[in-house]
């Protein structure tokens, strides 16, 4: 099981700060949404100058017609991260066309599916899937694992249930991780890293628990030694 850390703070600055705190442990680093808009790919490059090692998450969670998405993944191809996301509700024709574009790259990332986001209770799922969390997850992996994606993202409920139907080198990605009984914030599905470990997730994922820590070299380091003598 691997982690990776969220840098979702507001600026450049503040989430390399907390990169340098972190700069000497095995981690993933996780680019959102918010920082790749505002900081792009200088923020990648300053994010390898302080460590070639940490591994990039651009979770950039595509969701558009097949060409788009493939256009969009030709052009993050280039910018030599390690993980990708893309929506699985894009469907079998945008997942198929983004893993067919990366067969001609030379170490393309791994592509995870989001499946239901962990900010979705089942009341707040039903109404756009008209479907149980469990059973559309489990759809939306068959689809994602048919064209060759890597793997799914989900919550740690849904996690044991997809390694337990697909091989184990399908991935799970679990978001909202509480790891020391943190508050949940928006997040709905949350878990702790026992049952992430349970759950067999691959990755876990850690945001607010981590950068809102008052010291979050102290929170990484607790987290990765938790993981060694659990996992
Ligand atoms: O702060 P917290 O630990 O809740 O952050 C979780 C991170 O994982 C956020 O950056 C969020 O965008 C991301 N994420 C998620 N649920 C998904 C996919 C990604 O929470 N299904």
């Amino acid at each position: 099981m691997k982690l990776c850390v969220a840098l979702d703070l507001a600026s450049a600055k503040e989430n390399l700060d907390l990169l340098e705190l972190l700069r000497d442990y095995g981690i993933w680093v996780k680019v959102g949404l918010r920082s790749f808009i505002r900081d792009g790919q200088a923020f990648l490059h300053a994010i390898k100058a302080i460590n070639p090692a940490f591994k990039i998450f651009l979770d950039l969670k595509l969701y558009d017609i097949p060409n788009t998405m493939g256009d969009s993944i030709d052009e993050i191809a280039k910018l030599d991260v390690d993980m990708v996301t893309l929506h699985a509700s894009s469907g079998r024709g945008g997942m198929r066309e983004v893993m067919e574009r990366l067969k001609v790259i030379e170490n393309p990332p791994l592509v995870m599916a989001v499946s239901a986001l962990t900010s979705f209770d089942e009341e707040s799922f039903f109404e756009i899937y008209h479907r149980d969390i469990p059973s559309q997850v489990l759809e939306f992996a068959k689809i994602a694992s048919s064209v060759g994606v890597n793997g799914i993202v989900c919550s740690c409920l849904e996690s044991l249930q997809i390694k337990q139907t697909f091989s184990r080198d399908f991935l799970t990605l679990t978001p909202a991780i509480r790891p020391f009984g943190e508050g949940s914030g928006d997040q709905k599905r949350i878990a702790n890293l026992q049952d992430a470990k349970e759950a067999m997730s691959d990755f876990i994922v850690v945001g607010r628990p981590i950068y809102k820590a008052a010291n979050p070299q102290e929170v990484v380091k607790k987290i990765l030694e938790t993981m060694e003598l659990s996992c």
